[in-house]
């Protein structure tokens, strides 16, 4: 009998996968984050309505209790529920709610109330428009990127999204198969994404202009490259948000799952994609207003990221 090492590589994959899901101090950490940003962009939101983001409240507090049973909470990922917390708990009262989940997030806080909220790890910040980054050293250009969601009525500049999307394309490559394209639709075809359009950006369709989505070619790939054509396309995304800021766009990122079902597949042939390409992500852009309030995604401690590896690191 002849195996097929694909097949037999991606179940592996998937059991390894599964395996990497069981409870952890990493696991519990990142989804804690996952959960406290998905938060604080309501602070972003133009108008927050009461009471908001309870099912997120829910998973931070079953995260931090989870990750007291097995260890201790990360002093920084600690300072970003206190920070994030503390100004739900002031936005909440300045919307006159005073709700049950006010009331759960209260009674996390107590006990907690010689800990000076530090706003630098989370919440909301005020941010003025950058019109553009181009001429701006490369630092400022990285540090003045916010991902965008609520943009204003202006229409944008075609000719400039294709330049910002020909400057992206200048991006590292497999091989320089670059093997990703990039489909843009105006707003009369968002409707041609189906669930896609209302997933993760659900709360600020209506204000996107246009939506880039982001396919790799599947073909470009041979059979020892595994899941490679996700990747290529990735540093793309990456490389266009930056570029899409520099040019003065206001953009996000949306993820998708990336699997091959009938749904993605009906998805990217009607935005005209070839039978052998995927839809890895998408990218939504407009203008950013002229002051507006961001989400701060705080970035960790770079010694949680960068990790030097030496000869004792086994
Ligand atoms: C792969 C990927 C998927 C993302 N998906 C979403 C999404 O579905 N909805 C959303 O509002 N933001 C999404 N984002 C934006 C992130 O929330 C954002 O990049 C992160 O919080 C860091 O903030 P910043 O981009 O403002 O620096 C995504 C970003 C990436 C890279």
């Amino acid at each position: 009998m002849k195996f097929n090492s694909t097949l037999i590589m991606d179940f592996l994959n998937n059991r390894y996968a599964y395996k990497c899901r069981k409870a952890s101090l990493t696991k519990y950490m990142r989804l804690t984050m996952k959960e406290l940003h998905s938060l604080e962009k309501g602070f972003a939101m133009s108008s927050p309505k009461p009471g908001f983001g309870k099912a997120h409240i829910e998973k931070i507090t079953t995260y931090v209790n989870e990750t007291k049973k097995i260890g201790k909470l990360d002093e920084e990922v600690f300072m970003m529920v206190h920070s994030i917390f503390s100004q739900y708990v002031e936005l909440q009262k300045s919307l006159n709610y005073s709700g049950d989940v006010l009331t759960a997030v209260e009674n996390f806080l107590k006990g907690f109330e010689n800990v000076i909220p530090d706003r630098t790890y989370g919440g909301a910040q005020k941010l003025t428009r950058v019109k553009t980054a181009l001429d701006m050293p490369f630092n400022e250009c990285v540090l003045s990127r916010h991902s965008t969601r609520n943009y204003s009525d202006e229409p944008i500049d075609k000719d400039k999204l294709k330049e910002a999307i020909s400057l992206a394309a200048h991006c590292p490559s497999a091989c320089n198969r670059q093997a990703f394209h990039a489909y843009i639709l105006d707003s009369t075809q968002f409707d041609k994404l189906g669930p896609y359009k209302s997933g993760g950006i659900g709360g600020f369709i209506d204000k996107v202009k246009a939506i880039i989505v982001i396919t790799g070619i599947v073909s470009a790939y041979e059979e020892n490259e595994s899941y490679q054509y996700i990747v290529s396309p990735s540093i793309f995304a990456g490389y266009l948000t930056l570029s899409l800021h520099a040019y003065g766009f206001g953009s996000c990122v949306v993820q998708r799952p990336v699997q091959h079902t009938r749904t993605w597949k009906n998805i990217a042939r009607s935005i005209g994609a070839e039978e052998d390409e995927q839809i890895v992500c998408m990218i939504t852009v407009g203008m950013p207003a002229e002051e507006d309030i961001y989400p701060q995604s705080h970035r960790l401690n770079i010694e949680k990221i960068m990790k030097e590896v030496s000869a004792n690191n086994e």
